[in-house]
C-alpha cells in the first residue's frame, strides 16, 4: 500500500485528520514535526532558538526522507515541507499527497492559543500566515494528488471525504 501524505499550512488539521484517517485504514500514523522532536529530544520552539529555522529545515529534510522510505503509513509533515525542492520530490514520490486547503482565518482559530509554533510568535499572526500562504499554497498543489477544503468541516467529514476520493 502507498503512503499517504498529508501537507498544508499550520491549523489545517493534518495531525488531527492524520490520525483518524490511520485509524480508519489500519495503517499507522506518523507526524514529521513528532519525529524531529523525538530524533533531537527537544521541543520544536527550543530547536528554532539553538538552530534557527535552518537548523529545523535540516533536520525536517532528514525526517521526511526517512518517513517517506516506509511502506503503508499515513503521514503528516510540518506547513514548511514542501518549501524545499529535494523535499517536493521526495514527497510527490513517496505516496499519496492530499493537501488540506484552509483559509487563514481557520488557520488563526485553530492556532490563536498554541505556542509551540515558533512563526506565529509574532505581533501579527494574521499577516505571517497570509505572506507564508501566498508562497507555500502554489508548492502544495504542485504536488498534490488531491485537494481538500477543510474549512468549518469537523475532522471526521474531512476523512470521509479522502476516504472517497482515494
Ligand atoms: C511550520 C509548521 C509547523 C512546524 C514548524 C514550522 C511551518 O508544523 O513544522 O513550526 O513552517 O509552517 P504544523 O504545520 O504541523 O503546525
Amino acid at each position: 500500500m502507498k503512503n499517504i501524505i498529508l501537507v498544508g499550512p499550520m491549523g489545517a488539521g493534518k495531525s488531527t485528520i492524520g490520525r483518524l484517517l490511520a485509524k480508519e485504514l489500519r495503517l499507522p500514523f506518523r507526524d514529521s514535526d513528532k519525529e524531529i522532536e523525538q530524533r533531537t529530544g527537544a521541543g520544536i520552539p527550543l530547536i528554532f532558538d539553538v538552530e534557527g529555522e535552518q537548523g529545523f529545515r535540516e533536520r525536517e529534510h532528514a525526517a521526511i526522507q526517512d518517513l517517506c522510505q516506509m511502506r503503508g503509513v499515513v503521514l503528516a509533515t510540518g506547513g514548511g515541507a514542501v518549501l524545499r525542492q529535494d523535499n517536493r520530490e521526495v514527497l510527490r514520490t513517496g505516496g499519496q499527497v492530499i493537501y488540506l486547503c484552509t483559509s487563514v482565518d481557520q488557520q488563526l482559530d485553530r492556532t490563536s492559543r498554541d505556542r509551540n509554533r515558533p512563526l506565529l510568535q509574532a505581533p501579527n499572526p494574521r499577516e505571517v500566515l497570509t505572506g507564508l500562504m501566498a508562497v507555500r499554497d502554489p508548492l502544495y498543489r504542485e504536488i498534490a494528488d488531491i485537494i481538500i477544503q477543510t474549512d468549518e468541516r469537523p475532522p471526521r467529514l474531512v476523512v470521509q471525504e479522502i476516504l472517497s476520493r482515494l
